[in-house]
């Protein structure tokens, strides 16, 4: 029988501290990109994707999240009544999009660690592993592409991207092997992978980005890792483990990622998302012009 992938696991228990103070009191995944939060892009590509079942790990002080899709009563009786039809249905919109469960990260112990905690939801299948700071804008998808390479190889799957220069080093980095696929030299085999190693040692330039199609089978392997890169338990540390058991595939999503938690990367991302956007782009694109830059 072939697995299917119906479920994604948002880890968004992290501290956010690139994005201090904003981060202070109120989760990064909740900064938004021109309206909309940024993990709501994440769960709309994972929904575009098939899957209909959302985990999202969270932990202290992103209460915010569950409310986000939650319903909110006092706000959608207040647009009823002013007759704010469009601003409603946006709202409700939100709370009707998903089945959504949460589990609880006690202590920021890494992303393999936050992954581990989606065991019980997980259960016994093939699942996504979405990270909402990596915004990716495509016309297909990146998971659904992702989901596609899946549905025909029934292994593990990590969307990857050139990256440049020392920069690599901030990445989870692939060592690769072509493979002979209808993808053509989008999908190669990964042979290794190590997290965040310093420039001169980095295998290639092929950088993990935040989208992930994972079996069951890493969980066993999150639990029996040691804990890695900056006294985190490393998702990456987790995945060469399972590389031992099963083969594994990499794949360069067609798209532009956007690093929305970083600073420079939300900027570059609100301009771009807000030129795309049919009620904001085209006053946005004259003032700007208008800028004396
Ligand atoms: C995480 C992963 C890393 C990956 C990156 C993609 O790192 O650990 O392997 O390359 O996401 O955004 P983080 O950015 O959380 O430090």
């Amino acid at each position: 029988m072939t697995m299917q992938v119906r479920k994604a696991v948002f880890p968004a228990a992290g501290l956010g501290t690139r994005f201090l103070p904003a981060t202070k009191a109120q989760p990064k995944e909740m900064l938004p990109l021109v309206d909309k939060p940024i993990i709501q892009y994440g769960v709309e590509e994972a929904m575009a994707s098939g899957c209909d079942n959302i985990v999202i790990v969270t932990g202290r002080g992103k209460q915010s999240i569950e409310d986000h899709f939650d319903v909110s009563y006092e706000l959608e009786k207040m647009l009823e009544e002013r007759k704010k039809t469009d601003l409603l249905n946006i709202v409700r919109s939100i709370s009707d999009m998903i089945h959504v469960a949460y589990v609880r990260q006690k202590e920021a112990l890494g992303l393999g660690h936050a992954v581990l905690m989606a065991r019980e939801l997980v259960g016994n299948e093939p699942f996504a592993v979405l990270l909402a700071d990596d915004v990716v804008d495509a016309k297909v998808p990146c998971l659904k592409q992702m989901v596609e390479v899946f549905n025909e190889m029934q292994c593990s799957v990590i969307a990857t991207q050139v990256v440049e220069g020392k920069a690599i080093s901030s990445y989870g980095v692939l060592d690769v092997k072509p493979v002979s696929s209808r993808f053509g030299e989008r999908l190669f085999e990964i042979k290794n992978m190590v997290e965040k190693p310093p420039f001169e040692e980095a295998p290639s330039n092929l950088a993990i980005v935040g989208r992930y199609i994972l079996t069951p089978a890493i969980f066993d392997c999150l639990s029996n890792t040691q804990t890695g890169a900056g006294g985190e338990l490393q998702l990456t540390d987790g995945m060469r483990l399972l590389l031992q058991q099963e083969k594994m595939y990499a794949y360069v999503y067609e798209g532009k990622r956007h690093d929305a938690g970083d600073k420079l990367g939300f900027l570059k991302a609100t301009v771009e998302f807000a030129l795309k956007r049919e009620d904001l782009g085209e006053p946005f694109r004259e003032y700007l012009k208008g800028l004396k830059l």
